[in-house]
């Protein structure tokens, strides 16, 4: 049974007697094995950490539980956030079963549907503004402490403690942490987050953090103003978690990548044709990131057990899915058998 985040890792998260019970049924999510994938990576085991398998279908879910338990345990009434989406949509959730308001600041036209469906279905008010996440991010942060709404992006530390248990997912699972593990770096909460997680286990697998190309500010060392890529949950100009990011990498003897849309794609259909895993654009980023290092540099993970983290569920976004599809990937058949089967 999914006991959930707060129940399973209770002694290893800052819960007190006064913070509320409170779950979707969150965490426990599958290493599932990816065999073809390895054998293109040259590494020994490929795992994909699918955190698309969460009650909002994001890993989002692990870090807000807690944060929305922490801000109720605190006497709040309303939550906000800005996001490229899986955050809203897990905050809405999360705010709907406790019962406060929740508020989520968007970027104009480049949210997912699937995400957007979700924060109007859980109840959530909207705000769509005219520009990027970064400047969404600005605005709340100001909203928050003008108005004292608890702010539940990534910055709010209850966040991270809440989605290091991914890491103590995968060393439970594999009784051992991996040699090492790719994840898309947006925000930067999740890389900062894992770290967290198997500094505090004692371990020290290689990071490798995966950026878009067209929104690498890490790869590059410097924020970028107009980030691009069709992987909008990590359409990321400035992350703000940007000192934990580089403590991950460097700490961990890992790297930041960037791969290129198409390079996501390809293995954003590898992971759903071949691996039987259909995630969203922005978590195959990580598996595109692997295939470009060994590709590069062949034999490079000869031996190794790797972890991709797939970070969201592909129903999140149909739009890419379809929009991506290779052609003839639907026929419209006539109505008549013999026709169709032709
Ligand atoms: N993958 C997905 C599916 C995401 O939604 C996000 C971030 C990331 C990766 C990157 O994680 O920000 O911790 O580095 N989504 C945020 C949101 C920004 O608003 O939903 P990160």
């Amino acid at each position: 049974m999914r006991r959930g985040v707060l129940a399973r890792f209770a002694d290893r998260l800052p819960l007190t007697a006064r913070t509320p019970t409170l779950t979707l049924g969150e965490g426990d999510t599958p290493l599932i094995a990816a065999p073809r994938l390895a054998r293109e990576i040259g590494c020994r085991f490929l795992w994909l950490k699918f955190e698309g398998q969460n009650p909002t279908g994001s890993f989002k879910d692990r870090g807000m539980v807690l944060a929305i338990a922490k801000a109720v345990e605190d006497g709040a009434t309303a939550a906000v956030c800005a996001s490229t989406g899986n955050t809203s949509a897990s905050a809405a959730a999360y705010c709907a079963v406790i019962g406060i308001a929740c508020r989520v600041v968007v970027p104009d036209g480049k949210v997912a549907l699937g995400k957007l469906a979700q924060a109007v279905a859980h109840g959530a008010r909207i705000v769509v503004l005219r520009g990027n996440f970064d400047e969404a991010l600005i605005a709340v942060r100001a909203i928050a402490k003008k108005t004292g709404i608890a702010l539940v992006n990534s910055v709010n530390p209850y966040r991270i403690e809440g989605q290091k248990t991914a890491a103590f997912e995968i060393i439970e699972t594999l009784g051992h942490a991996p040699d090492g593990l790719a994840l898309p770096v947006g925000n930067a909460g999740n890389i900062t987050a894992y770290w967290k997680g198997f500094r505090e286990a004692g371990t020290k697998p290689v990071l490798y953090g995966i950026q878009a190309a067209g929104a690498a500010p890490l790869v590059l060392g410097t924020p970028v103003a107009h980030p691009e890529t069709i992987a909008t949950a990590i359409r990321i100009g400035n992350p703000a978690s940007w000192a934990g990011a580089v403590a991950a990498r460097d700490e961990s003897g890992g790297l930041f990548g960037k791969v290129t849309d198409d390079q996501i794609i390809e293995a954003y259909r590898m992971l759903a044709s071949g691996a039987g895993v259909f995630c969203e654009p922005a978590s195959a980023a990580p598996v595109a990131g692997l295939l470009q290092l060994s590709r590069a540099q062949p034999g490079r993970f000869a031996g190794q057990e790797l972890v991709a983290v797939l970070t969201g569920h592909g129903l999140k976004d149909p739009q890419t899915a379809i929009g991506s599809a290779p052609p003839l990937g639907a026929v419209v058949a006539p109505g008549d058998l013999e026709e169709a089967l032709r």
